[in-house]
């Protein structure tokens, strides 16, 4: 029989409640014993971890957030709070722990599984930032919410025949702005990984006014060189000769704070599922990640450090749309 525990760390994301209760049910399922930590590396440090059966799991499926509580924890980047993490899990007699997170978190249990403890990882965050994966939990359904508030914006913007920036999430990766602005029809996207000139911007803006379009749609990662309040000072200047009137929106968290939808659910259960697999199969040291369609482990040695590329693809397809 083996003993497992389970935590979330860094941004909570939409699904991380759905990973645990499955991490738990399929350990349970195999005989296992169970356990919560909470409040992330935090609770692994100063021994904040409690079993958990298929009960204390339950109704948790359908909601946001997470039941375990999540932080970022400077003690543990330094090698002696990952030793007395370690430490603490030993004295309990814990055999192996799965991370749900996202790049610091993982960053983390590469870190913990170098110095010899057996560490699964979970890929969650509303960034879809990591390698490893080509989706990550959360990111779904943060996407629908920057969705709706854009279909929203969309219709205040043509009553007043006003442009809207709406900045999202993503501080290195803009998979949300740029799926946001494909989906919801803007005519233009700004990246942290596309260097952009904010004179293409408003030359664009000039134009469609000048087309007659009732509105415009500008969604703007917030790690991209110029994001909303770059993008709004320097439009202040240049207000003469847009148009359009501008007003910014920044979504912020709202974006994470969501019910998880359909498939975050189901990529969490089947997240859940792989990391007790692995475990039992002794392979430590790996991310479960979801790659064409199946379930995969890669080694937290090839992702860390990394940060997934944008589409080409879709940056083109969104130039063809805008
Ligand atoms: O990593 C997820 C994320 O939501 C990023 O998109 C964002 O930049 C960051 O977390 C915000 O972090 P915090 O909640 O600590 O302000």
């Amino acid at each position: 029989m083996k003993r497992v525990a389970v935590l979330t760390s860094g941004g909570d994301a939409p699904g991380m409640n759905a990973a645990i209760r499955s991490v738990v049910r399929c350990g349970v399922s195999k005989g296992w014993d169970m356990y919560g930590v909470r409040k992330g590396y935090a609770g692994l440090i100063s021994g904040n971890i409690q079993q958990l059966g298929t009960r204390d799991v339950g109704g948790i499926l359908n909601k946001g957030g997470t039941i375990l509580g999540s932080a970022r924890c400077e003690e543990f980047k330094t090698e002696e709070g990952r030793l007395k993490a370690i430490r603490g899990l030993s004295q309990m007699g814990i055999d192996a722990l799965v991370v749900i997170g996202g790049n610091g978190s993982q960053t983390g249990s590469y870190l913990l599984s170098e110095l010899g403890f057996p560490v699964v990882g979970i890929a969650s965050t509303i960034d879809n930032d990591l390698t490893g994966t080509e989706m990550t939990i959360g990111v779904d359904t943060a996407l629908n919410i920057a969705l709706e508030a854009i279909d929203r914006l969309k219709v205040t913007a043509s009553s007043h025949q006003r442009a809207f920036l709406i900045e999202v999430m993503g501080r290195k990766c803009g998979y949300i702005a740029l799926m946001a602005g494909i989906a919801g029809g803007a005519e233009y996207i700004l990246l942290p990984e596309v260097e952009t000139d904010p004179e293409e911007v408003a030359e664009s803006l000039r134009l469609a006014y000048e087309h007659g379009k009732a509105h415009a749609i500008i969604v703007v990662a917030e790690g991209a060189k110029y994001n909303a309040e770059a993008l709004t000072n320097y439009f202040e200047k240049h207000k003469d000769r847009l148009g359009f009137k501008i007003r910014a929106t920044i979504l912020g968290h709202v974006q994470r704070g969501g019910d998880p939808g359909a498939f975050d659910r189901i990529l969490a259960s089947r997240f859940g599922n792989g990391a007790i697999e692995a475990i039992d199969r002794g392979e430590f040291g790996v991310l479960v990640g979801l790659n064409k369609g199946k379930i995969t482990t890669t080694p937290l040695k090839d992702i860390v450090g990394g940060t997934k590329q944008i589409s080409q693809e879709m940056v083109e397809l969104a130039r063809k749309l805008d």
